[in-house]
């Protein structure tokens, strides 16, 4: 057993939907979630770039004694995951394989949709990992770039986001799909509106509840988890504007995380200001 904090990253607020999942399903552990609100987003950036990005939030991690590593971000975790894990002496799970298990169990047509930043989409990285599953499916994909700004305005359920959700999913309507992984941090936020959009029928699949039993099983394995009478401490890092974090990080957790501390990636130096609650 231990008691060390399980780190888990995100390019910046959205994966603060995985973080929640694992506090509901793993209540006794300990967390440190580092959103790089600075350099936010990932998804058009280059895969060399995102790779570079998530090596220095491992190390930052790293040096915080964690004992496992969780990518909650999509974008990082098609581009780094290999990367991260050849690199870590913890265990490092990410997003994509524990969504794509649950796509590959929710068909019944065999026609999966995935939806995600284009960094994701381009990467290929749910295809492979939903033909790994079954090689008999066919895969659709989206990339859906406007989705992440329009959650960040908060609009999950205005006119403009369901006119440019109609745009993505036309071609995941044509094509039968029956399950539609949600292959981004921010589309949880948008699941009502494309539920709507895709009918009853097909199942929308959220990685972040599949990724808190995926990160269950793997602490487990390895004698990790907290043990019965520990004293969990949440800590909620971002590489920039602490106040913005809390706000936003609000709308995906539903209660602000605070306090917030802010560190700086990618410089030798690192300065810290918190932000308490309720502010
Ligand atoms: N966290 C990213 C993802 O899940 C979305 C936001 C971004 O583009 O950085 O792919």
């Amino acid at each position: 057993m231990s008691t060390a904090p399980i780190g888990i990253f995100d390019s910046g607020i959205g994966g603060l939907t995985v973080a929640r999942a694992i506090r509901d399903l793993l209540p006794r552990e300990s967390t440190i979630y580092l959103g790089d609100t600075a350099r936010v987003p990932y998804g058009p950036k280059s895969p060399e770039t995102v790779r570079r990005y998530s090596r220095e939030i491992l190390d930052w991690l790293l040096g915080q004694d964690v004992k496992a590593v969780v990518v909650a971000c999509n974008t990082a975790t098609a581009h780094a995951l290999d990367d991260l894990r050849g690199r870590s002496p913890v265990p490092v799970i990410g997003v994509i394989a524990p969504g794509a298990r649950a796509a590959a169990a929710a068909t019944t047509t065999g026609r999966v949709g995935v939806i995600g930043t284009a960094g994701t989409i381009s990467s290929g990285a749910y295809s492979r990992a939903l033909l790994r599953e079954r090689a008999d499916l066919r895969v659709i994909e989206q990339a859906c770039p406007l989705f992440v700004p329009l959650v960040e305005e908060g609009w999950f359920e205005h006119p403009a986001t369901q006119l440019v959700a109609e745009e993505y999913l036309g071609s995941m309507r044509d094509a039968g799909v029956d399950a539609l992984v949600l292959g981004c941090t921010h589309y949880p936020m948008l699941a009502p509106l494309l539920g709507r959009i895709m009918g009853p029928s097909v199942r929308l699949i959220d990685s972040a509840r599949e990724t808190a039993r995926e990160l269950a099983r793997v602490i487990g394995a390895a004698g990790l988890e907290a043990p019965p009478d520990a004293s969990p401490v949440q800590r909620w890092i971002a590489t920039d504007d602490a106040a913005r974090f809390a706000r936003v990080g609000s709308l995906f957790m539903g209660n602000a995380p605070a306090p917030v501390e802010v560190v700086e990636l990618g410089t030798a130096e690192m300065s810290a200001e918190r932000l308490e609650p309720n502010r």
